[in-house]
């Protein structure tokens, strides 16, 4: 298949596919939105790590502490390279994607946002970036506006869209990627927008950086957050990147050690970027993980990956298609441009849940939920719950096969038609 990822060896790499799950069944993975598996060159970089090199960067005038320090910088160069970033200076780790939304929250927002002020973002938040701009609103008297989705609930609505952008908001933030929807935004449009009118950009780049090629410059945002954990990498890495002046104004997130050039009794200074928003020992195994995730990433190329995604989608939305009673959310075959590998599904007559307790007997591991996205799925989709498939550059066709016969199953087993 030319283009596409030899997904095959790929799968190899990843131990964890080899075993098996309920009921004594092969694991077929199809929950990588929620978190993605682990090749064995992130496991063995990280296990490297503490057999040769483990010591706290910066702080150690010894071989190993330097190996460290190095070893963590060498991270978040990949990681600047990755998103074509101005300098890996402007790469701050946090824990996750809701950590780095919540620093910009608490430090850019919380001293450029005030009484009156607009904030937007739209309907099809993930809760991480939504609540951090309710509590930022509820603090400081701030207004939260949200971009409409369209009537077919496939993407923004371009009236409403510019309907909010006329009261000049202070901060646009913005999910390039729904988790639930699968849809995926065009951001350069929407920060071109902002900008014209004043504001600031946040990407929510959670969903996005792990799937396809995403350039901070192109695409023209302030600031973008994602997560090393949703792209091969280990738990604990975030990322929060900014461009570098805004960073350079802000003031500190957390206070503690590594973040300050000097301390007195009743004062201090910070130091340089991006050290100034990592206060307290980092999680440097994770970030070392994270590179090695980064170089697999690299390898492959994040172009193959979108396709490879988009094979799959586009395979999964026919299979279900031909079943009856199965609705599929967000944009549609017609649309597989603007869709990631994210199939968000409902079985007329079978609970969400049940489906993927029914799924998981049959060895499919899927999520059933409101999503950590409850406006979009309660109150604009009107749903209890929805159950999620997700793919990720290590599956294949069988994989989507799988899940299809699990819906079959359980329609089977509920007696629907
Ligand atoms: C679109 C989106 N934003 C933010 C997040 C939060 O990511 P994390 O849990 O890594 O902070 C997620 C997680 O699923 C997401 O899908």
């Amino acid at each position: 298949m030319k283009g596409t990822v030899d997904f095959d060896s790929i799968r190899e790499d990843f131990p964890i596919l080899g075993t098996k799950t309920t009921n004594d069944r092969p694991l077929v993975y199809l929950d990588s939105a929620a978190t993605s598996q682990k090749p064995r060159k992130v496991i063995n970089a990280v296990s490297r790590f503490y057999r040769t090199c483990n010591a706290n960067p910066h702080r150690g005038s010894y071989k190993i502490s330097e190996a460290a320090t190095e070893a963590y910088e060498k991270s978040k160069k990949k990681a600047a390279r990755l998103i074509n970033a101005g300098a890996w200076e402007e790469i701050v780790y946090t824990r996750n994607t809701t950590e780095s939304i919540n620093l910009v929250a608490q430090t850019w927002a919380d001293e450029n946002i005030g009484k009156g002020d607009h904030i937007l973002i739209s309907e099809m938040e993930h809760h991480s970036n939504l609540v951090p701009w309710l509590m930022l609103a509820h603090r400081k008297g701030a207004v939260l506006d949200y971009i409409r989705l369209n009537g077919s609930r496939t993407g923004l609505d371009e009236g409403s869209m510019e309907e909010q952008m006329a009261k000049s908001p202070k901060l646009v933030s913005i999910t390039q990627c729904s988790n639930v929807l699968g849809a995926i935004v065009d951001v350069k449009k929407v920060a071109r927008r902002a900008h014209e009118r004043g504001a600031k950009v946040l990407v929510d780049g959670a969903q996005s950086v792990p799937h396809m090629s995403v350039d901070v410059r192109e695409i023209g945002a302030d600031f973008l957050a994602f997560s090393a954990h949703k792209m091969l990498g280990p738990s604990g890495v975030g990322v929060l990147w900014g461009r570098r002046e805004l960073l350079e104004q802000m003031p500190p997130f957390l206070g503690g050690g590594q973040m300050i050039r000097s301390v007195e009794f009743q004062d201090f200074t910070t130091t340089e970027l991006p050290w100034k928003f990592e206060a307290g020992t980092a999680n440097i195994e994770g970030a070392v993980g994270f590179g090695a995730a980064l170089d697999y990433l690299r390898k492959i190329g994040m172009d193959r990956i979108r396709e490879h995604d988009v094979m799959l989608t586009k395979y999964a939305l026919e299979g279900m298609s031909r079943l009856k009673g199965v609705e599929a959310f967000g944009p549609g075959l017609d649309r597989l441009d603007s869709k990631a590998g994210v199939v968000s599904f409902e079985i007329a007559g079978a609970h969400p849940h049940d489906v993927a307790t029914i799924f998981d007997g049959e060895g499919v591991a899927i999520r059933a939920g409101h999503h950590c996205a409850m406006p979009l799925v309660v109150q604009i989709l009107g749903k209890p719950a929805l159950a999620r498939m997700s793919f990720y550059l290590y599956n294949n066709a069988q994989d989507v096969d799988a899940g299809i016969a699990a819906i079959e199953k359980v329609k089977r087993t509920f007696k629907l038609k």
